[in-house]
């Protein structure tokens, strides 16, 4: 059976590409970065002993979902997951950080995952059992000033995992929502964030490695939701009920600090 990874190139994405390897799956790896993704799927033939074809495209260019979707019906009439783990954040003030800039944010991260969702659903609806993972962020629980855009885009996520997954429930694709706190990838420099903010982020970072594997685990048993790592739980946790004027400043305090 085969697995689709969106940004698979690097950081979450590799890491849970490398991880279905393991448990079995054959893989359809896409993003920009060609020479990554020829990179990590030498290492998936070599130590896992498994297939993976690569896509190097901008997700965020319109009809990439179409593109994808006939890619990889082109592949194989075998798809059982879907990844959708493609994203980035812009840290800044909304009213300073280019419209474009941002729109094409939410383009990836909204708008992209919903379009390839529902392409790749029929194919899902092929296998025994099939699974969509939406790789979202603990920033879905809170709004969090200079990251306002993003945190909303992953707050869409979770809401839209959820809601497909009840409208999934007796069928065979389970829907999870994977929530990550900081993680030490490629993420703070795409989104602009200072040195001063990468160290404070860095002293709570998880590894992709870590991440993965708890995101996979939790796929594979069908939760709903998953928040790896017990401070990234707790701190989510606290979203619910601590008001939510001193949960925006606590985050304030830590994101716009550097600003
Ligand atoms: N790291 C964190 O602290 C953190 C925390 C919570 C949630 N997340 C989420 O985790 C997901 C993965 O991020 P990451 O931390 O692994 O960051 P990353 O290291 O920057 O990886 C992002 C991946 O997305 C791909 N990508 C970005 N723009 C693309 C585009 N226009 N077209 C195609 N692919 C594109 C990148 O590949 P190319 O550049 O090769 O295209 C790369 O493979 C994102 O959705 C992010 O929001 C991250």
């Amino acid at each position: 059976m085969y697995a689709l990874v969106t940004g698979a190139s690097r950081g979450i994405g590799r890491a849970i590409s490398l991880r279905l390897a393991q448990r079995g799956y054959d893989l359809l790896l896409v993003a920009r970065s060609e020479d990554q993704l020829t990179t990590l799927a030498q290492e998936v033939a070599q130590k896992h002993k498994r297939q993976a074809r690569v896509l190097a495209l901008d997700l965020a260019a319109p009809g990439a979902a179409d593109t994808v979707a006939n890619w990889a019906t082109q592949q194989t009439d075998q798809l059982a997951i879907l990844v959708n783990n493609a994203g980035y954040g812009l840290w800044g003030r909304f009213e300073q950080l280019r419209l474009a800039e941002q729109q094409n944010m939410l383009q990836l991260n909204m708008n992209l995952p919903v379009a390839l969702t529902h392409a790749l659903l029929p194919a899902l609806h092929k296998a025994p059992k099939a699974y969509i993972l939406n790789v979202s962020s603990t920033a879905a629980y809170q709004a969090v000033p200079s990251l306002s855009l993003y945190a909303a885009s992953k707050a869409f996520l979770l809401s839209f995992s959820r809601g497909l997954r009840y409208e999934l429930k007796s069928s065979n694709v389970s829907v999870t929502c994977l929530c990550p706190g900081a993680t030490t990838t490629a993420f703070a420099d795409r989104a602009g964030m200072g040195a001063e903010l990468q160290a404070t982020a860095n002293k709570v970072s998880m590894t992709p490695e870590a991440v993965a594997e708890a995101a996979v685990n939790s796929l594979l048993a069908g939760e709903a939701e998953i928040i790896p790592g017990v401070l990234n739980k707790v701190s989510a946790g606290l979203t619910s009920v601590v008001p939510k004027g001193i949960v925006e400043k606590i985050a304030a305090g830590i994101y716009e600090k550097y600003l």
